[in-house]
C-alpha cells in the first residue's frame, strides 16, 4: 500500500451537494490505481449550517481542519443567507488563519470545448492565474460612518505587505521555470499608486532574482481585453486578490464555462492544509437537478494531488476529464444533455480502463 492522506470533505451549499460527491468518486478510483490510500471526513458546514445553528462552522473548525492532509471543498453560500457572510466566515477565514496565501488557478482550454473566442485554440489557451490569497483589496479593513445620515461615507482600506508580496513572487517565478518561463505581473499601480506601487517594486526585486525567467507588468485593463484577444501571450499571472478574484471568472469564461475552473488555495511550506475548490460559487439557480458541470471541481481534485506529490494520479484525472470532452460529453453549461454524475461515471470508467 502505498501513502495515506486524511481529506477533510466540505461539500458546502447548493450545487457543492452535487459535484463534491463527483469529484471524490474520481479521487477514489485513482487511489485505488495508483495504489495510496484516501480516507475522508464529511464535515456540513456553510450557509446551510448558518441557517441550523447560526454558525458556519463550529468554533473550533480550523482546528479541526490542521489535522487534515488537505480540505476538499465545493462553495458557501445560499440566497437566504446574507452574502456577506460566506467569505467573511468560511473562505477567507480558512485561507488567510491556514496561511494558503497562493490561490492558483489554471486556465486550459480542454479538447472538445468551444471556447467562446472564436480563432483560439488548445494551445492558445493555456496560462495559470496565481491570485495572491491573503491580502490586498480583501482584508476587510474599513468601516461604514453614519450609514443613514446625508453624511455617510465609507472607507476599505487595501493592505500590502513585503513578506505577502516576495512570497507569492517567488511562487510564481519557481511555477514559470517549470512552464514556459514567462511571468506577467497584473497591476494597477498607475493609479493606485501606493499599495500597487509597492507591489510592483517589490516583484520587480524578485524578478532580479529569477534573470532566466521573462517578467512584464500589465495594467488590469489592458489585461481583461488580452484575455479575450490574445491569452496566447500569458504563461504565468501574478495578481493580487481582487483582481484575481475578477480575472479568474474571465478566465472561466474564455474555457468556455466557470463551470470548468479549478483551483488550490495553497500554503506551499505545508505547515498547514491547503484547499481545493473549483472557481464558481454555489450556483443556487441550478441546485439540485443534477446539470451542474463538475469538471472544474474533479480538477481540483487533481489539482489537490499535485499538491500531495501524486502526479501520475493526477496526470489521470486530466487525462479524464479531456477524454470525456473530447468525446462530446459535455453538461448543459457547453450545451450539452450529459448529467453531472454522468461526466463522473465517464472519467472514472476512463481511469479503470
Ligand atoms: P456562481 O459562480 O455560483 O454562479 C454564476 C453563474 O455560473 C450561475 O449562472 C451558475 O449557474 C453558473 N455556474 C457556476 N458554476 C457552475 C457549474 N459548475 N456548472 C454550470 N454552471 C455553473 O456565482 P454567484 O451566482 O455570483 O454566487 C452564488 C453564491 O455562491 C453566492 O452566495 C456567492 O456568495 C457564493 N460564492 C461562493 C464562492 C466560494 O464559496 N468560494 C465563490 C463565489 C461565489
Ligand atoms: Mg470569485
Amino acid at each position: 500500500m502505498g501513502k495515506q492522506y486524511k481529506i477533510a470533505v466540505v461539500n458546502g451549499d447548493g450545487i457543492g451537494n452535487e459535484i463534491v460527491p463527483a469529484g471524490v468518486s474520481v479521487l477514489r478510483a485513482v487511489a485505488k490505481k495508483y495504489n495510496f490510500d484516501i480516507t475522508t471526513e464529511d464535515f456540513s458546514w456553510g450557509a446551510g449550517h448558518y441557517v441550523k445553528h447560526g454558525e458556519f462552522m463550529p468554533k473550533d473548525g480550523l482546528e479541526t481542519l490542521k489535522k487534515f492532509d488537505a480540505i476538499y471543498f465545493g462553495a458557501v453560500g445560499l440566497p437566504e443567507v446574507d452574502d456577506t457572510l460566506p467569505a467573511k466566515d468560511y473562505t477567507f477565514k480558512v485561507r488567510t488563519e491556514l496561511e494558503q496565501y497562493v490561490n492558483y488557478r489554471p486556465v486550459k482550454l480542454f479538447s472538445g470545448v468551444q471556447s467562446p473566442l472564436r480563432d483560439k485554440t488548445e494551445e492558445d489557451i493555456d496560462f495559470v492565474i496565481l491570485r495572491e490569497n491573503n491580502e490586498g483589496e480583501f482584508v476587510q479593513n474599513g468601516k461604514i460612518f453614519y450609514p443613514d445620515t446625508p453624511n455617510g461615507c465609507a472607507v476599505d482600506t487595501s493592505m500590502v505587505t513585503r513578506l505577502g508580496v516576495e512570497r507569492i513572487a517567488h511562487y510564481a517565478f519557481k511555477l514559470a521555470r517549470k512552464r514556459r518561463k514567462k511571468v506577467t505581473n497584473v497591476t494597477k499601480s498607475n493609479t493606485l499608486i501606493y499599495t500597487l506601487g509597492f507591489w510592483d517594486k517589490v516583484i520587480a526585486e524578485v524578478a532580479a532574482q529569477y534573470p532566466d525567467v521573462e517578467y512584464g507588468k500589465m495594467y488590469i485593463d489592458n489585461a481583461s481585453a488580452s484575455f479575450v484577444l490574445k491569452p496566447e501571450f500569458f504563461d504565468v499571472i501574478v495578481t493580487t486578490n481582487m483582481m484575481g478574484d475578477i480575472l479568474s471568472d474571465l478566465g472561466g469564461a474564455i474555457m468556455g464555462s466557470l463551470g470548468l475552473g479549478g483551483s488550490g488555495n495553497i500554503n506551499p511550506e505545508g505547515d498547514y492544509p491547503s484547499m481545493f475548490e473549483p472557481i464558481h460559487g454555489s450556483a443556487p439557480d441550478i441546485a439540485g437537478q443534477n446539470i451542474a458541470n463538475p469538471i472544474g471541481q474533479i480538477w481540483s481534485a487533481a489539482i489537490m494531488l499535485e499538491h500531495l506529490g501524486e502526479q501520475e494520479a493526477a496526470d489521470a484525472i486530466v487525462a479524464g476529464i479531456e477524454h470525456a470532452t473530447a468525446q462530446g460529453n459535455l453538461t448543459k453549461d457547453l450545451k450539452g444533455s450529459a448529467s453531472t454524475s454522468e461526466i463522473a461515471e465517464r472519467i472514472v470508467s476512463f481511469i479503470n480502463s
